[in-house]
């Protein structure tokens, strides 16, 4: 597997998360990703983003676009250093939110990507890592 260049960002409030979703459909059509599939990554990043600057107390977003096997996609990384998450599995279940959310934000996540890896650890935080494919 092949990565160019990772690019960056700092989560650290809601105006940011605006800025990641205009710098991830930017880099989404760099790519050549069809509109719809554009809508699905930006959507990814923006709950990750959100729960980030919600739950993590602000992180950072990076993105690559790589290529595997002849196929190019996009690659996200979530980061922060926030309390992390007690029980990532029970995160991930549709609807569940320990504040006042809607619960949907991990799962639908998950759902409009193609791989999604979340690794958290109590006191030192939460990374998200997704990718879609073209
Ligand atoms: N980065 C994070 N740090 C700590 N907790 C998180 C993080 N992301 C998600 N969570 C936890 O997982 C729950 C589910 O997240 P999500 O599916 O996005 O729903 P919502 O944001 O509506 O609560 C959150 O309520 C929160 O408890
Ligand atoms: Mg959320």
């Amino acid at each position: 597997m092949t990565a160019a260049t990772t690019d960056t960002m700092a989560l650290a409030r809601e105006t940011d998360v605006v800025l990641a979703r205009q710098a991830i459909r930017k880099a989404a059509q760099e790519i050549g990703f069809s509109i719809v599939d554009q809508t699905k990554i930006v959507t990814a990043v923006s709950e990750l983003a959100r729960n980030a600057v919600v739950y993590g107390g602000g992180g950072r977003l990076e993105w690559e676009s790589v290529t595997e096997n002849g196929r190019t996609g996009l690659r996200l990384t979530v980061i922060d250093q926030g309390p992390g998450i007690a029980d990532p599995e029970l995160a991930m279940k549709d609807g569940w939110t320990s504040g006042s959310g809607l619960g949907m934000g991990l799962p639908g996540a998950r759902r409009l990507v193609n791989e999604f890896k979340l690794t958290s650890k109590l006191g030192h935080g939460t990374t998200v890592v997704v990718t879609r494919w073209k």
